[in-house]
């Protein structure tokens, strides 16, 4: 097989790291070396190598290939059928978004909301290349992930899977997350096309969403995806504008294949096919698990698709596309050259070889988690933290610490101890989980006293723990997940967005009790926070939901060892009925879900009707300070639509520590578009040492300057005066200029 090792990659790499003194340096370097990475195929050369092969097939051997063996039918939560003479093998598809699930010996890092937060595009393609390796080394053929369904409620169940609330940062973290897995030779599946923004009723109801903004917001990362070659789309459990999505042409057929030109294989989601004929010709190409339901035994491709064949009710070219479409993909990330043979078994874990694939992928995931942990607050520059002799710190609450079923609770489904992923299909298990208390522990050692209380139940105690130390930092959490587990009287989505586990209570008893208060929140979303101006919380920090290294990216932050630069990748309100939209509960025999925000999704939303948000998209704090200037825009107009819009901005360092910045970049359209206030179209974090600065470059082109045009069915440039803004978040723009184009 043919291989390049990417060495300029590891150095750029090493180059842009965002944190500062950071250890491990060279431990890295090391590590990203053991990547080998694979130079994958164009489509049409994988076309050319998949037609001889799909020219021998037989019907009934390219019907076996886009046919799941059933559930538990094989290895994988789904497996192909295979073909012998000529060969082609069975796949193994496997959750998750953020790493390998029903498997040991497996990293299990950050979710995708936290990939998000970093705003780092290189981190967030280290993870995919991490992630693609473990895969590839466990004989996986398809990841099932990225997931990009949008924040669209923050009720949510599965958001955090995703990659936040503004389509333009998903579309950017599906992209580098495609790379990064395939570059492996793990071909990378993105999902839930479209419309699956809730959990409740997921196989019933049916999302509406107007043309405009399914181009513009909810399909806007799934574009993103096809141009980063993505091998395979998700089909959706859900109905969109009262067609499954398994079956709706619109949706498969017209946007994601003619539209978008999209050349891999669409997979259903599980036991989300509804017909035969209708989603085959309406664009499914590959039916998971197979079987019609779990275990039914009969399959609407199988036998009954064959069938239809034979009975000229769907044409044999079609088979022979679905077939091309997934033989192809398996070509373009050149699984044919000795991809390994599949090694875990999700279903008898007798048969596993229970392989060790973590390899060092904890430092990535250590660094990741620190940034993308948010610092929302830090009143008189309580943090970083000093490691003193003379000073007590306080650990309190049942987030801080170990749970009783952590390691062992199928598909996370508890909430007992710390927080760091959510339940379901998304998760991986945990190979350990380093608590916030540990990690503490093990930053400062012999070097501080600390003292805890590791429980949510006795605030007296929670309070006492507090007043004898010098600073307090008090954890707490909220959690959701997929539908089919119910966790605290929570189907999947949250029923509310309060604190779990006495959470507000508890801040509330230690805040009164310490007057340096350190909140310190796990969350998969944005949470009521009622304590909020307490003047003794001194500081708050977001580390949403960090994986497995949890305790020690946040000790990293927590005393300065990191610089913290993620940002919020959706907003937080003051109150909850300021959010766009909530979860839809619907009646059993009929559920529709308007989407009637349309393109206000989000901080879209808040800018519209002028509502202040708690913490706006795209904020959080550093520990030094960054001045911009020197903010200038060119515009080069070429013939017809060939305009491109260069920006230019400086950053300086003027704090007292190295540190990164996410520099945001928002464009206000011309009245003509329509469109909602600003819009995110570009962002760069750069890493600058104190005392220094650094020019930041944005261009923007086509994509990033046209809105989607109903009556053309296309996206246009509009013609008049734009604004360029450029900031640290949504609502702190720092430099605005005006262009015009005519
Ligand atoms: C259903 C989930 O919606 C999907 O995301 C997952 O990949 C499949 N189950 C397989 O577990």
């Amino acid at each position: 097989m043919k291989k390049f090792l990417l060495i300029t990659s590891a150095i750029i790499t090493l180059l842009s790291t965002v944190v500062f003194g950071r250890p491990g340096e060279e431990e890295y370097l090391a590590n990203n070396n053991e990547h080998t990475f694979i130079q994958i195929l164009s489509w049409d050369e994988a076309y050319e190598k998949a037609r001889p092969l799909v020219e021998q097939m037989s019907l009934e051997q390219k019907v076996n290939i886009t046919t799941g063996l059933g559930w538990e039918g094989g290895r994988c939560v789904g497996n192909t059928g295979s073909t012998i003479n000529p060969d082609f093998p069975e796949l193994c598809l496997q959750d998750s978004p953020l790493g390998i699930r029903f498997a040991d010996g497996v990293s299990s890092g950050v979710a995708g909301v936290n990939a998000a937060a970093s705003f780092d595009k290189e981190a967030i393609r280290r993870r995919g290349e991490y992630m693609g390796a473990e895969f590839r080394a466990k004989g996986i053929h398809v990841q099932l992930g990225p997931g990009v369904n949008m924040l669209r409620a923050p009720e949510g169940g599965r958001l955090w899977e995703g990659f936040g609330e503004d389509p333009y940062l998903a579309g950017i973290a599906a992209a580098e997350t495609i790379r990064g897995i395939q570059s492996q030779g793990v071909m990378a599946t993105v999902k839930h096309i479209i419309g699956n923004e809730q959990e409740i009723n997921r196989e019933k109801y049916s999302s509406e969403i107007d043309e405009r903004t399914i181009n513009e917001i909810y399909l806007w990362p799934f574009a993103r995806a096809v141009e980063a070659d993505v091998a395979s789309v998700m089909c959706a459990y859900n109905q969109v504008n009262g067609q499954y999505a398994c079956e709706n042409d619109y949706v498969l057929n017209q946007l994601l294949k003619t539209k978008l030109g999209f050349r891999g294989f669409v997979q259903s989601d599980w036991a989300a096919t509804h017909s035969t004929d209708l989603s085959v010709l309406n664009g499914l190409d590959m039916t998971m698990p197979g079987d019609i339901t779990f275990h039914s035994g009969d399959s609407y491709f199988g036998a009954n698709l064959t069938k239809a064949v034979k009975e000229g009710r769907i044409d044999e070219d079609r088979v022979t596309d679905m077939a091309m479409r997934i033989v192809a993909s398996w070509y373009k990330v050149r699984q044919d050259e000795g991809f390994p043979e599949t090694n875990i078994d999700s279903f008898r874990p007798e048969n596993d070889k229970h392989i060790n694939v973590q390899g060092n992928h904890h430092i990535d995931i250590r660094q990741l988690g620190a940034a993308s942990t948010v610092l929302l607050k830090n009143d008189d520059n309580i943090l970083p933290l000093s490691i003193s002799r003379k000073r007590k710190l306080a650990v309190i609450g049942s987030d801080a610490g170990p749970a009783k079923n952590v390691l062992n609770c199928p598909d996370h489904g508890c909430n007992d101890g710390t927080l760091a992923q959510g339940w379901g299909s998304g998760t991986a298990a945990y190979p350990y989980l380093i608590t916030p208390y540990e990690g503490i522990k093990s930053k400062v050692g012999d070097r501080m006293t600390v003292t805890k209380y590791l429980d949510h139940t006795n605030l007296k105690k929670a309070a006492k723990t507090a007043s004898d130390a010098d600073i307090a930092i008090v954890f707490a959490n909220s959690n959701s997940g997929e539908e089919f587990i119910v966790v605290d009287n929570h189907r999947g989505d949250r029923n509310d967005l309060n604190l779990w586990n006495n959470g507000d209570e508890l801040i509330k008893a230690v805040a009164d009790a310490n007057e340096n208060t350190i909140v310190v929140i796990h969350s998969v979303g944005p949470v009521n926070m009622p304590w909020v101006r307490h003047p003794n919380i001194k500081a708050i920090l977001w580390p949403g939901l960090p994986g497995q290294e949890s305790g020690n990216s946040l000790a990293d932050v927590l005393f300065g060892d990191v610089n913290p630069s993620a940002k919020l990748p959706y907003t937080i309100a003051k109150n909850p009925k300021h959010y766009p939209a909530t979860i839809s509960l619907g009646n059993t025999t009929e559920h529709v879900i308007p989407y009637e925000e349309g393109l206000y999704i989000g901080y879209r939303w808040f800018d519209k009707n002028d509502i202040e948000p708690l913490y706006p998209f795209g904020h959080g704090l550093s520990y030094t300070k960054f001045q911009y200037s020197h903010g200038r825009v060119q515009v080069v107009q070429g013939r017809a639509n060939n305009i491109t819009v260069y920006a230019n901005i400086t950053i300086s360092n003027v704090g007292h520590y190295d540190g990164a910045e996410v520099v945001q970049l928002y464009l206000t359209y011309p009245a003509i578009a329509e469109e909602p206030p600003r819009i995110l179209r570009g962002f760069e974090k750069v890493f600058i040492p104190r005392g220094c600065e650094e020019t930041v470059s944005f261009k923007l082109s086509k994509e990033e300057l046209s809105y989607y045009a109903v009556i053309d069915h296309d996206w246009v440039v509009p013609r008049g005066d734009f604004v360029l803004h450029v900031g640290s978040s949504s609502r702190d723009i720092k430099f605005s200029k005006r262009f015009t184009l005519d």
